[in-house]
């Protein structure tokens, strides 16, 4: 064993790119400019940037390199075979569909499965997923286990499905259930993993009732690393290895390569069955592009490709759920109340109870982002009853929980940023009677986080 404890980031630095700084008063106009949603607001207005992981991460060298490779033949180009060796290599999986990124993958496959009335239990859906089953008039049914519900108990495996909720919901309605997902990180419930044991139990239960399994296999890396640090008998093997045990219980996944493909862009649909993966083909050609390409340029299959390859090695991961792991810690010892433990690839604050004078219905989540945008610069995202509290008869009702998601892109920022959003997050905490709630003045029916505008309520 070597002396030396300090995880340090598995990388240099070999190109950046400089932080616009504002004032507390610049950023309070934009944020009203914005209509309070920090997703209208520009990027430059922002100086840490934590609203997503996704496709926000730094490329490698060899990833960039990579793109000089990528060969734009429009029907079996090379890339997309050096992409598909890579994706059947990790999966095993015996179709393998490009998509411009994960949501095409679950907008493809929800179209070609479902009809309406269906039901897809999942642990936790993500928002576009959830979105893309209601869009076809299904059901998205969350099954996550109970404590995957209650921020402060700590659990290893907080992600895993409620497997006697999932045989309750086959019994009584399996003939409405054309497939069953569960969400690898569970990034709606706090980026909580799912242990392999819980896969396995969930392949039994789908084997008895004669259902595919599909996994949402956007952070599956992270996912590996937790099993491998946290369930008896994975301690000795590789992350890879681990990946490829989680895939061959499934039999089919969607991923967006945003997340744990490293890549700035791209995602697949990937299965065994010959006849869904025909007619899930037909309609990518049809909205994405030929299947050798799926709506992605030949270079952006280089990147994913070699990203798929990085994302596995020891070390990054390593690093990557330490250093979430680390920002957690730092405001979960000042009294923050975060789902515990970290995520994999985001800290979750738990605004409903930091922000008790705040009802779910004022959106305190969404108090809680705007103080930290205008405070600090800081932008998060709010995953709670704006991102879900909407029905489908318009009404509306508090989400599960109402939390906001400080995600951490893939080898962008260094300790000392993450010091920084750490006070950022404790000095807002500290002045959290002057937070007021928020009344939404326009909003679209679907997806209305996105775009939602706000008003501050003038009383708390
Ligand atoms: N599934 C999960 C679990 C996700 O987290 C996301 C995206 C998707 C599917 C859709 O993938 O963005 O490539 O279309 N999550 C991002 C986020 C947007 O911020 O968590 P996509």
């Amino acid at each position: 064993m070597q002396p030396f404890h300090t995880i340090i980031e598995p990388f240099r630095i070999k190109s950046v790119e400089a932080l616009k700084f504002t004032t507390r008063q610049e950023r309070a106009a934009a944020l009203e400019q914005a209509r309070y949603n920090v997703f209208r607001l520009a990027g430059d207005d922002v100086l840490i940037d934590l609203l997503t992981d996704s496709g926000t991460g730094a490329m490698s060298a060899a990833q960039w390199g990579a793109l000089i490779q990528g060969d734009e033949t429009y029907a079996g180009s090379r890339s997309f075979f050096r992409f598909e060796k890579t994706v059947r290599g990790l999966t095993g999986f015996t179709h393998i569909i490009p998509t411009h990124q994960g949501r095409a993958a679950e907008r493809i496959l929800f179209h070609t499965v479902l009809q309406p009335g269906d039901i897809v239990p999942n642990n936790n859906h993500f928002d576009t997923t959830r979105a893309n089953i209601e869009v076809e008039d299904a059901e998205a049914r969350d099954l996550v286990v109970a404590e995957g519900r209650q921020p402060s108990t700590v659990r290893p495996f907080k992600g895993n499905m409620d497997v006697a909720a999932l045989e309750a919901t086959l019994e009584r309605d399996g003939d409405r259930i054309p497939l069953v997902m569960v969400t690898v990180t569970n990034n709606s419930g706090g980026g909580q993993p799912v242990s392999m044991a819980n896969l396995r139990a969930v392949r039994a239960i789908c084997d008895r009732y004669r259902k595919p399994f599909f996994l949402d296999a956007c952070r599956f890396a992270e996912n590996a690393w937790f099993i491998k640090s946290r369930e008896d008998g994975y301690a000795t093997r590789t992350p890879r290895d681990i990946a490829r045990e989680m895939f061959s219980l499934a039999d089919g996944c969607t991923m967006s390569a945003k997340k744990d493909g490293l890549s700035n862009i791209g995602g697949f649909l990937a299965m065994n069955s010959d006849d869904w993966a025909e007619r899930c083909r037909n309609l990518l050609i049809l909205t994405e592009g030929f299947p050798t390409y799926g709506g992605l340029a030949g270079y952006d299959l280089e990147a994913i490709a070699r990203g798929l390859e990085e994302v596995v090695e020891e070390p990054y991961l390593k690093y990557r759920v330490r250093s979430t792991e680390y920002l957690a810690e730092k405001v979960s010892a000042e009294g923050v109340p975060i789902i515990l433990p970290a995520g994999g690839h985001a800290v979750y604050i738990d605004a409903r109870a930091l922000l008790p004078h705040i009802p779910p219905l004022q959106y305190p989540g969404v108090a809680l982002v705007n103080a930290l945008y205008v405070e600090a610069g800081v932008r998060g995202v709010e995953i709670g009853t704006v991102m879900f509290g909407l029905r489908a008869d318009g009404s509306e009702s508090p989400a599960a929980m109402d939390l906001v998601r400080l995600a951490i892109p893939r080898r962008v920022y260094t300790q000392s940023h993450i010091d920084y959003v750490a006070e950022a997050v404790i000095y807002v905490a500290k002045e959290r009677d002057a937070l007021r709630g928020y009344r939404i003045v326009s909003a679209p029916t679907s997806l209305r986080h996105f775009t939602a505008e706000f008003e501050p309520m003038r009383q708390p």
